[in-house]
């Protein structure tokens, strides 16, 4: 798989990115009680190319880094392969005390100790990009910097991010920090394209910030064929892409990621199926061409509008 530089950073990374938020299954299924089926899923994407791990302190409360943590222990060697992320700032209700509500926390004792549980979860003596996983309201910028100089000069983090940052709330917390941020991992595809249109990747490309994109299929929206019953844009969306898919002899999947992956910001869509032969599938969007034309016929669809 080609890689791309991650930001302003002297890190590499894979075109596309794996996401572990579904590892650990979904109720009922075999993977919520066997890590097996998530360590499959993970060896599939390390096969297919991918070197670019994204996961979150709270993903299945903190089972998907456990079960990456295994994977890793059991392959000496993967580790320095690979570039592993993950995001922390998200408390649950009741933790740490019954009457919490969920919230969001970035005061510097809770993301110490949040680093903290992630390293341990994955084996890790060091994680290559952490992230804020969403804005904290009471985010107080020079605090958060304070706490990102400290992990980078203990070790134990070498990048850092945000995800679903405003651009003023990424500008704001970059003018506290000492080095540049180098990711705003946002929710983009064609039934989400927001981020085309609010500035988000006007602000990645001026400073030189690598775009992440989760859910790039809409969850597997995008993959459902376009039946009657779906609203008017998102039929139009399905149906030129599976239109598209077809004449080019590729998926819809595949070509929904090659849409993101042609946007000259460098987006490196998220991918995840905890599908083996879809994960194999899906690393290939970077060889599917797409040109302007075809691009814009996309654009237009999830536009929802002839564009003026
Ligand atoms: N920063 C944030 O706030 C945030 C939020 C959400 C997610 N994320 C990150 O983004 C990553 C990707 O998100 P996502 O999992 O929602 O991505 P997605 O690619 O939009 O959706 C994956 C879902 O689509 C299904 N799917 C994919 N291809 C399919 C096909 N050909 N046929 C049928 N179903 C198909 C998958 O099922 P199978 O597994 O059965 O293939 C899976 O349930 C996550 O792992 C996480 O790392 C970040």
């Amino acid at each position: 798989m080609l890689t791309r530089p991650l930001g302003r950073s002297p890190l590499h990374v894979s075109a596309l990115a794996y996401g572990g938020w579904r590892l650990a299954g979904s109720e009922g299924s075999p993977a919520a009680t066997s890590n097996e089926p998530g360590i499959r899923a993970l060896h599939a994407a390390v096969e297919a190319g991918f070197t670019f791990f994204d996961f979150a302190d709270i993903y299945a409360g903190g089972r998907c880094e456990t079960i990456f943590g295994e994977a890793l222990r059991a392959s000496p060697g993967l580790r320095n392969r690979l570039i592993i992320a993950t995001k922390c700032g998200i408390r649950r209700p009741g933790d740490n005390h019954p009457d919490a509500p969920y919230r969001y926390d970035f005061s510097r004792p809770y993301l110490l100790q949040s680093v903290e549980g992630s390293l341990q979860r994955m084996g890790l003596t060091e994680i290559d990009l952490l992230m804020l996983h969403r804005p904290d309201y009471l985010m107080d910028p020079a605090e958060v910097a304070g706490v990102f100089a400290d992990l980078r000069q203990s070790g134990k983090v070498r990048e850092f991010g945000v995800s679903n940052f405003r651009p003023s709330q990424f500008a704001a917390l970059q003018q506290a920090c000492p080095f540049p941020l180098v990711v705003n991992q946002v929710e983009i595809s064609l039934f989400r394209p927001d981020c085309l249109e609010d500035g988000t990747l006007d602000q990645c490309q001026e400073r030189g910030v690598t775009p992440m994109a989760w859910s790039p299929l809409a969850r597997g929206a995008l993959v459902q064929p376009p039946t009657s019953e779906l609203d008017l844009r998102r039929r139009a969306v399905l149906t030129r892409l599976h239109q598209l898919a077809q004449a080019k002899g590729v998926t819809p999947a595949g070509l929904a990621l090659a849409w993101l992956l042609r946007h000259p910001a460098g987006i490196i869509p998220i991918v995840g199926s905890a599908n083996p032969q879809r994960i194999a599938e899906q690393a290939e969007a970077g060889s599917i061409p797409l040109s302007r034309e075809e691009w814009y016929q996309l654009m237009e669809a999830a536009h929802g509008s002839r564009l003026p």
